[in-house]
């Protein structure tokens, strides 16, 4: 007789294989920039209309699976078409994630946190252009609902009190259907395609792509997945972080994920701009910093549009030390110029060498400002005749190829004598190396993005010669 070879049964890897193709996609959809080129020549920015459509697109994907059975099955399950509408498997996708968010409600707080970091959605702009399928009350509902979200997000002690109760998901179920219906309502009140940009317009927009990835993030957690568009999608800079006159955002998307890319910036900086103005709350725009008011870095590498976002409010003068020094001209021009508020005179050349030092000159809010990047040692702040009001520090350990000087202890007591004896400076700093030595603290609170950059913790407040008296 003759033998049977016995055939091993290969697994099938399908429903794995969609998932990790369609992570990758979700990754790259929030780190990537998105332009349209002209006929005319020159390009615009088409964020966040396109990755909030390929966002869609993704999710669409994702709800047709049907994850219950296809795990139970151990290869991919399509909700039947007879069965099932849109709105049934969408729910269906919903139900799929609640047992994962209940049982790891930090993971549930990590999808959505961007949206803690956006304004609260009330107000003029939250009003939708109604169409056939969305009226004017429904949006004004979306917006309350995401308020709420907002609201059970800053409530959070830590990421884990987020309540994963029927409200939370009645939340989620009902954002999810308005952002269904709004992808048709996408282009309403646009004039072209490259200008679905009326500013009240591409803020809902925004709301919608960061709820969205909140939910297909939080579905790739769910899978296993390290990371997702939650750990790294840019929140936009508002006014409130940096008051200008005019508008409520100082900073899109675009132009934070242009400043990664030339890193000028980290990707876990906008939500640090928010968190830090949340606790240290930007002066009043009336209040007009000094022509000596100064931040300070030490090692500072190239790292600057987040300092100078922050130290806007405060200071005229703002100082990066930085030993190395090549014939490297930074553009930072092309991202500053696009900050609500700031203003750069086209025929005030870019960098200006001084010595051993590169400067830049700009306006915001109408008063002039001047950026300082120094090429020599650290220590060489001390002699420089200026009036400290913001430093900032991080990245600066042996390990990191930094300075290794401890400027947030060892060299603390030189650093506070740059501060006018009757005022104080603000700080935000990763307190390496050496740790933070709190002497000269009139108020310290520990700032964590837990999400980003792990590891790294930052510590803000307030410094004062007094402090210590
Ligand atoms: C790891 S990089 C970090 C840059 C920046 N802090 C960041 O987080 O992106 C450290 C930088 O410190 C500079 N550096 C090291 N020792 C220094 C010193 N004594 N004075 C000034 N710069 C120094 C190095 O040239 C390097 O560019």
């Amino acid at each position: 007789m003759e033998e049977v070879e016995e055939v091993e049964e290969v697994p099938d890897r399908s429903a794995e294989e969609l998932v990790a193709v369609l992570h990758v996609v979700h990754c790259d959809n929030s780190r990537l920039q998105y332009y349209a080129e002209q006929p005319s020549g020159g390009r615009v920015s088409i964020m966040p209309l396109t990755p909030f459509v390929y966002e869609f697109f993704l999710f669409n994907s994702l709800y047709q699976v049907d994850w219950a059975a296809s795990n139970e099955k151990k290869k991919l399950v399509f909700h039947s078409e007879d069965d099932f509408n849109e709105v049934k498997k969408q729910r269906a996708f919903l139900s799929f994630i609640k047992p994962y968010a209940k049982e790891s409600p930090a993971e549930l707080y990590r999808a959505f946190e961007p949206l803690l970091h956006i304004e609260r959605t009330e107000g003029d702009w939250t009003r939708v252009t109604p169409d056939p399928r969305i009226s004017i009350s429904r949006g004004e509902k979306f917006f309350r609902d995401i308020l709420k979200l907002q609201v059970l997000l800053e409530q959070c002690t830590m990421p884990s009190d987020i309540p994963t109760n029927k409200n939370t998901f009645e939340i989620l179920k009902e954002c999810t259907h308005f952002i269904y219906l709004v992808r048709n309502n996408i282009f309403h009140g646009s004039k072209s395609l490259g200008e679905v940009s009326d500013p009240n317009q591409k803020r809902r927009i925004e709301v919608y792509d960061l709820f969205l990835k909140g939910l297909t993030s939080l579905f790739f957690l769910a899978k296993g997945k390290d990371a997702a568009a939650c750990d790294f999608v840019p929140c936009p800079i508002s006014s409130s972080s940096l008051p200008t006159p005019n508008s409520a955002e100082v900073l899109d998307q675009s132009l934070i994920l242009s400043a990664i890319a030339k890193r000028f910036m980290k990707v876990g900086d906008s939500r640090l701009v928010a968190r830090f103005t949340k606790i240290i709350s930007p002066p009043n725009i009336d209040i007009c910093p000094g022509k000596k008011s100064s931040l300070f870095y030490p090692s500072a590498g190239r790292d600057f549009i987040t300092p100078i976002l922050l130290g806007l409010p405060y200071c005229t003068q703002f100082y990066f030390f930085e030993r190395s020094n090549s014939k490297y001209q930074p553009e930072i021009a092309g991202i500053l110029r696009h900050i609500e508020g700031v203003r750069i005179p086209t025929n005030t050349p870019r960098w200006e060498i001084n010595g051993d030092r590169q400067c830049l000159d700009f306006e915001f809010n109408g008063i002039s400002r001047r950026l300082h990047w120094v090429h020599a040692d650290n220590t060489a702040i001390l002699h420089e005749d200026i009036e400290l009001k913001f430093y900032f520090h991080r990245g600066d350990s042996w390990g990191e190829g930094g300075s290794g000087q401890e400027w947030d202890s060892k060299l603390l007591p030189e650093l506070i004598k740059l501060i006018p004896a009757s005022s104080s400076c603000i700080y935000l700093t990763d307190g390496i190396p050496g740790g933070f030595e709190t002497q000269y603290s009139t108020e310290k609170f520990d700032l964590n993005v837990p999400f980003i950059e792990r590891g790294r913790a930052y510590y803000c407040g307030r410094l004062s010669p007094l402090a210590n008296a």
